[in-house]
């Protein structure tokens, strides 16, 4: 294999509080092995059209603290075609590239693993996404930051909820999966959780808001992942108040909040380890590989094992969920 000179480094899909940290991270371990640094803005797409930059660390002074992604994200249509991937490929070899890093999610993992399979580029990944639902790591870049977020909307919400007597039903991302909204449920102490990895949620609802209105409790929260079976939070809530009259319900989607602000502290952390853990993992002659982050401890996981995988929430918070909302 030949050696790497000159990595790459690129953004893609949802912008994930922490990704900023994770590419200074990526920089500075770059340049502390002697690599030059690339960066490649507005993720696959941007390598198609060549939106390359030099990094060096003053690139990536002052934005270990900041939200986004300064090398700003996309969502290429066109890195899924083959020919798209060629176009990208030969801008890599103009460039000098030869070796990538990418931060995202599952739609990116799955673009890489395509990528050095058609071409010899070595790709490591770097989970960053909000929703947590990347197989093979506990955590994904962004998630913490997303769930303090929603927690501490979710506190405000509850003293209206409390002053008024009201049912809110809280919505919060989560397309297919529901780790934000099982775990900022447990965390606020709300009275239901509605996932899309749980089915029969319907019929539960109904039986929680029948006890709930004898026993005269004055307010509710009910969270709500935005891609859970039964609907959104206003169509769930349009049905409840159908079939039960006379409960002041009102509806919050908590929307791009979620996604932008200051990372925390184990965001910064866990993107700083992560990135360095990418370049090593690149000189250390790894390919095709996400970083991720197991039991405290950087782990490599294969992109076709992390792509094919599906991370379930765990059964024993589900159990923590379900004793704590009755
Ligand atoms: O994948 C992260 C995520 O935040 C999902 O939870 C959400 O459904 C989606 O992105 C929203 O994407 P967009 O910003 O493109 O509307």
């Amino acid at each position: 294999m030949a050696k790497i000179k000159k990595i790459a480094v690129l953004t893609s899909g949802g912008d994930a509080p922490g990704m900023n940290a994770a590419v200074r991270a990526v920089v500075r371990a770059g340049l502390y092995h002697k690599l030059e640094v690339v960066g490649i803005e507005h993720g696959y797409e941007g390598m198609i059209n060549g939106e390359f930059m030099d990094l060096t660390s003053l690139e990536v002074r002052n934005v270990i603290q900041r939200g986004g992604t300064f090398l700003r994200s996309a969502r290429s249509m066109e890195f899924k075609t083959k020919e798209g991937r060629n176009i990208a490929y030969k801008k890599l070899v103009e460039r000098g590239v030869d070796a990538l890093v990418v931060i995202g999610g599952d739609g990116t993992f799955t673009g890489a693993g395509l990528f050095s399979q058609e071409h010899d580029i070595p790709c490591v990944g770097i989970p960053g996404t909000i929703d947590n639902d990347i197989y093979g790591t506990d955590f994904t870049i962004g998630f913490d930051t997303a769930l303090n977020t929603v927690v501490e909307a979710i506190d405000k919400i509850k003293d209206t909820a409390s002053a008024h007597d009201r049912m809110f039903f809280i919505e919060v991302m989560g397309r297919d999966a529901g780790f934000i909204a099982l775990q900022a449920g447990i965390a606020t102490g709300a009275e239901a959780i509605l996932i899309p990895e749980v089915e029969g949620q319907e019929d539960k609802l109904k039986e929680f808001i029948m006890k709930e209105s004898k026993h005269k409790k004055s307010s509710q929260i009910i969270l709500v992942a935005e891609g859970n079976k039964l609907g959104g939070a206003h169509e769930v809530a349009k049905k409840v108040s159908e079939d039960f009259k006379g409960i002041s319900v009102r509806v919050s989607v908590l929307g791009h909040i979620q996604r932008g602000g200051t990372p925390t502290a184990f965001d910064r952390f866990l993107a700083s380890r992560l990135g360095v853990a990418a370049v090593e993992a690149l000189l250390d002659n790894q390919r095709s590989i996400m970083v991720g982050y197991t039991n405290h401890e950087v782990v490599h996981v294969p992109f076709n094992k992390t792509i094919k995988g599906h991370r379930n929430v765990s059964a024993e918070l589900l159990t923590v969920a379900d004793i704590l909302t009755i």
